[in-house]
């Protein structure tokens, strides 16, 4: 399978070890129903694979870690900070940066700046906090990911494209002034971790420019997205993952992004503009007061001196490869096994499809959420749902939202389990399905109004 066998393992080694704690499946059926059955209740101490998420879980470098010992704290004109801005002109060229303490503090601080009340935000498919500060910002946060993305069993190489006819008839029908801006997330977490196509960024880029709209991007998986194009898209087989994400955000006007993914590090945010210096002074004024001195922006300096050595790290193609066949590896394993699955495997995760998982659990009673709770009784395993509980409810008629897509996401962290984790979670995922029949759906004891999965209780309908 690898003529290259430096290619068949991680590419690191490990210096430090974290234990993992090991508990009974008694045990487990006890915690998870003391939890409400909500597995953002539990201690992280009982949880034997986290896959949450992979936000802020990553495994930071010998390297990073030294340059966490050669933190500026210096309230303004830290060396870090002027650090990361080379760093960020380096890699995508733009030239105006700002840190913040995590992703949804950029999108805090940039959208009131650049949205009008009542004006639409086209996103390929918007992250939950995103379409929130739009929301908040009184705007209108609009998907318009292609439809292949909504067929999971189906292949396409880039399922998080934007279907270009419906942005530009969007755009056409409601006019160019009534639209704040174009807002491409890559990799497309909210579709299954998927790919953009650099072709496509190309012409979202060309249909900004006939009505004179700006394009930004969702940056948080940038490095994920450009290895995804250099494997998957004609012309780009050559190319360093350097060059192509120079190319990709080269079509843009600015970034967001949660550092907390691609830029290998536990905390962190980023608002980057590539040549808007008005702009960028209006987002310095609103920085200030939100997230802090435009030095530090609610980071120590340690914090962007570990971001701008991640940013560099990322790039590292041995590293993509490691991680990106990881994720794949773990996928092939269900696929193989007849698991449904959003196909391909994303780039940070692998997504389950939840509805044709548990076929007899209405949308409505959760079987992504289902198929949660029993990973975790039967091997310690902690997913998160992507579908109905997450939805919520419709804010005006208070029903239930069930999404097309609903998903159990197998978030895997950066660097922190091998692949013999991996084999564990299969065959987690395997055993749940071969007693699939027996599973049952959830219904709540406890409702939040809003945000509902964090803090829910629920119970399984007998
Ligand atoms: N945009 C995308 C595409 C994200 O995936 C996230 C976070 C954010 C913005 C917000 O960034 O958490 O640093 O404030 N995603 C995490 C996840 C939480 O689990 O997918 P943040």
């Amino acid at each position: 399978m690898y003529d290259d066998l430096t290619k068949m393992a991680e590419p690191y080694k490990i210096k430090m070890v974290e234990p993992l704690k090991i508990t009974t499946r008694e045990e487990r059926i006890k915690l998870i129903k003391e939890a409400g059955y909500n597995l953002f209740l539990l201690k992280s101490d009982d949880v034997y694979i986290d896959l949450l998420t992979d936000s802020g879980t990553s495994a930071m470098s010998d390297y990073q870690w030294a340059g966490i010992m050669l933190g500026d704290e210096s309230y303004a004109g830290s060396r870090n900070y002027l650090h990361l801005c080379e760093v960020i002109k380096d890699i995508f060229g733009y030239n105006y940066v700002v840190p913040t303490h995590q992703g949804r503090g950029a999108e805090k601080v940039l959208f009131p700046l650049l949205i009008k009340k009542g004006q639409y935000i086209l996103g390929n498919m918007h992250f939950d906090t995103t379409k929130a500060h739009i929301e908040l910002a009184e705007g209108i946060a609009v998907d318009m990911v292609i439809k292949e993305a909504e067929d999971t069993e189906n292949y396409h190489p880039f399922k998080g494209n934007f279907d270009l006819e419906a942005l530009e008839n969007f755009i056409k029908d409601k006019k160019p002034e009534n639209i704040a801006f174009i807002l491409a997330t890559v990799t497309c977490n909210s579709a299954g971790g998927q790919p953009v196509s650099m072709e496509n960024i190309k012409e979202v880029r060309r249909i900004a420019d006939k009505y004179g709209l700006k394009l930004f991007f969702d940056a948080a998986r940038f490095a994920e997205n450009a290895y995804f194009i250099k494997q998957r898209e004609k012309g780009y087989e050559n190319k360093s993952i350097k060059e192509i994400v120079r190319e990709m955000f080269s079509y843009g006007d600015g970034f967001t992004m949660s550092a907390k993914k691609d830029a290998l590090v536990n905390i962190g945010g980023l608002i980057a503009i590539k040549d808007d210096e008005e702009l960028f002074t209006k987002v310095k004024t609103m920085l200030i007061p939100m997230e802090g001195f435009v030095t530090y922006g609610g980071l120590a300096g340690r914090d962007m001196e570990a971001m701008a050595r991640g940013l560099e790290e990322v790039l590292d193609e041995n590293y993509l490869a490691w991680r990106i066949n990881q994720v794949k590896y773990l996928g092939d394993k269900l696929r193989d096994a007849g698991i449904p699955i959003q196909y391909p495997a994303g780039g940070h995760a692998v997504f389950i499809d939840g509805k044709k998982f548990l076929p007899h659990v209405p949308q409505e009673q959760f079987p992504s959420h289902a198929i949660c709770v029993e990973l975790y009784i039967e091997a310690g395993i902690r997913a998160v749902e992507v579908g109905a509980l997450l939805a919520g409810r419709d804010p005006v008629i208070k029903k239930e939202i069930l999404p097309k897509l609903d998903f159990v996401r197998l978030t895997i962290p950066r660097r922190v389990y091998t692949n013999s984790h991996m084999d564990v979670i299969a065959e987690a995922v395997k055993r749940v399905y071969a007693r699939r029949d027996k599973i049952k759906g959830y219904r709540f004891t406890y409702e939040p109004p809003i945000l509902r999965h964090f803090t829910a209780k629920l119970e399984p309908v007998e």
